[in-house]
């Protein structure tokens, strides 16, 4: 990659828990790999009291518990520090804005990057309305300037209010300036998904009905709601997570080859898959999508009241911690194929993985001698933890007696390239500052999904049935089982114990 072009960076909500945890470390990272211009400066722009000082301080206290590369480098940090400043000022304070526009204007001429400009929005998403109307004052006039703002997730809580976002975005900017975050789409094992689907010549030609019995995508996390109850409250998985990062593992899974690698192009074919998918409706909800709520237990080594319990969170919410739905997209190359998509708090393990399931071979060879069938044959695509892929084949155990076991053929990222792939927030803070809109969700492609998932979620709300209570530390509500069972299949995870070896008599 090579350093984009010099920018102000002003990052709203730069008190916050992201810009700690993520955004500044990432900042560093490309600064020590070169990849940030070395006239970049850095605003922090929220309602906090703090000197730039302070904020220094803060930036310095965020490098040293969550950079990638530690210790810090001290001529690498003497470097950054001069570039960081902080301004106090409130969200929807037109003279706040006047000023911190001054602010821009002096610091440009300062560190001379020429009036260009990148605004990062992480604050809770009641703010992005004000601040997309308010900002106005913060862009240079100067002549080639170039302008982009970058959106957190959620992008809008349904189709209404993600297209009344885009109109707003698109009332100051043009929709080639706009960057919305899926922060999965900069994950390395998710753009391998298409490197794997499309610089190998062995999977295309399998990658569909006539050979895929099943896909499953998991995104699993073991830890509650840990203190955004009052946020997640308002949301639930669906939205939360299946609407952007499940669907986004699906789409790369599911579309097809685009005819170029440029963004517009990706992100087509993920729109055609968005909008091919059987539309779930009324009563038809239930046979096709379970929500569930974890409850009362000890898990982590910690107890919980369960979820009604967490702080922010409604003594009798029915929000759902997990959700699962299975859904078809009705094309060409997957009708009939089923994808089975769910997530969860507190479940039995933090994973998120793509499972392939092909089906069984048509000849019943070995299924004859054997009292358990054969097992078909699988990929996995884990895109953390222990990122990688692995391909189950079965294969003879030795012996004078024929006996099969599923092997697997792996491929870690770590032991192969010998270092932790970077960050997301690298990688799209660096794309953003680029120009390069690959990883992220143009305004077709969050409408298109939202449209799926609105008709569940007024599904749910108006259903009168309680939403169904699971142990932490599970896979879920026994609903979630049935999902898939019924169906003759079952949920898998890649860290189960292989399944058992298979003996043949001949
Ligand atoms: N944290 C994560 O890991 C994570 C992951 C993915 C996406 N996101 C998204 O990134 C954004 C920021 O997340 P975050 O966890 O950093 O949020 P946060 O810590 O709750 O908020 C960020 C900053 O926004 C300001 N703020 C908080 N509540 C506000 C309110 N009610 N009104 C006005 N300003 C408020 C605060 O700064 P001041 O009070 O100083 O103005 C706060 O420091 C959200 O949209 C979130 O969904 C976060």
């Amino acid at each position: 990659m090579a350093s984009a072009p010099p920018c102000a960076v002003v990052i709203f909500g730069a008190s916050g828990d992201l810009a700690k945890r993520k955004l500044i470390p990432a900042i560093y990272d490309l600064v020590c790999e070169g990849l940030c211009d070395e006239r970049s400066y850095f605003v922090g722009f929220s309602r906090s009291a703090m000197s730039d000082e302070e904020f220094r301080k803060e930036w310095r206290r965020g490098i040293e518990k969550f950079a990638r590369s530690r210790p810090v480098d001290e001529g690498v940090w003497k470097r950054l520090e001069g570039r960081i400043y902080y301004a106090q000022a409130d969200y929807g304070s037109c003279a706040d804005y006047a000023r911190v526009g001054k602010m821009l204007g002096e610091l440009d001429e300062k560190h001379g990057v020429g009036g260009n400009r990148m605004y990062y929005l992480a604050t809770p998403p009641e703010q992005f309305p004000v601040i997309i109307d308010e900002l106005l004052p913060l862009h240079s006039e100067a002549r080639g300037a170039l302008r982009r703002i970058v959106i957190e997730k959620p992008f809008g809580r349904d189709l209404g209010s993600a297209r009344g976002l885009n109109e707003r975005l698109h009332r100051s900017f043009v929709e080639e300036q706009v960057y919305r975050i899926d922060h999965f789409l900069g994950k390395e094992t998710v753009q391998n998904l298409m490197v794997m689907r499309f610089a190998n010549s062995v999977f295309e030609p399998i990658w569909n009905t006539k050979y895929v019995d099943h896909v499953q995508i998991t995104v699993a996390e073991s830890l509650g709601v840990e203190g955004r109850g009052g946020y997640y409250d308002g949301a639930g998985a669906l939205r939360d997570i299946v609407q952007n990062h499940l669907f986004q593992l699906m789409a790369l899974a599911a579309m097809e080859p685009p005819v170029s690698l440029d963004a517009g192009s990706i992100r087509d074919e993920k729109v055609k898959v968005y909008r091919s998918i059987r539309g779930l409706r009324g009563a038809g909800v239930d046979d096709w999508a379970v929500r569930g709520q974890y409850g009362a237990g000890e898990w982590n080594g910690r107890k919980t009241e369960g979820y009604r319990s967490e702080k922010g969170v409604a003594g009798d919410s029915r929000t759902e911690t997990f959700a699962a739905i299975k859904l078809f997209i009705d094309n060409w190359r997957w009708s009939g194929t089923p994808f089975y998509l769910r997530t969860g708090k507190m479940m039995a393990q933090k994973a998120s993985e793509v499972v392939v399931r092909f089906r069984s071979p048509p000849q019943a060879l070995f299924q004859k001698q054997c009292e358990t069938p054969v097992y078909p044959n699988d990929l996995v695509i884990r895109v953390q933890p222990d990122e990688g892929i692995s391909w189950r084949l079965n294969g003879k155990v030795p012996g004078g007696q024929l006996s099969i076991k599923p092997v697997a053929l792996d491929f870690l990222y770590k032991t192969t390239f010998q270092k932790e792939p970077p960050d997301a927030y690298e990688r799209l803070i660096h794309d953003a500052m680029a120009g390069d809109q690959t990883l992220f969700i143009r305004a077709d492609e969050v409408e298109a999904a939202w449209a799926v998932i609105d008709p569940i979620e007024k599904a749910w709300a108006e259903s009168k049935d309680g939403v169904e209570e699971y142990r932490p530390g599970s896979w879920g509500p026994k609903g979630a089982m049935l999902l898939i069972e019924l169906d003759g299949r079952r949920w898998m995870h890649s860290s189960e114990s292989p399944e058992p070896i298979i003996a043949c008599s001949l």
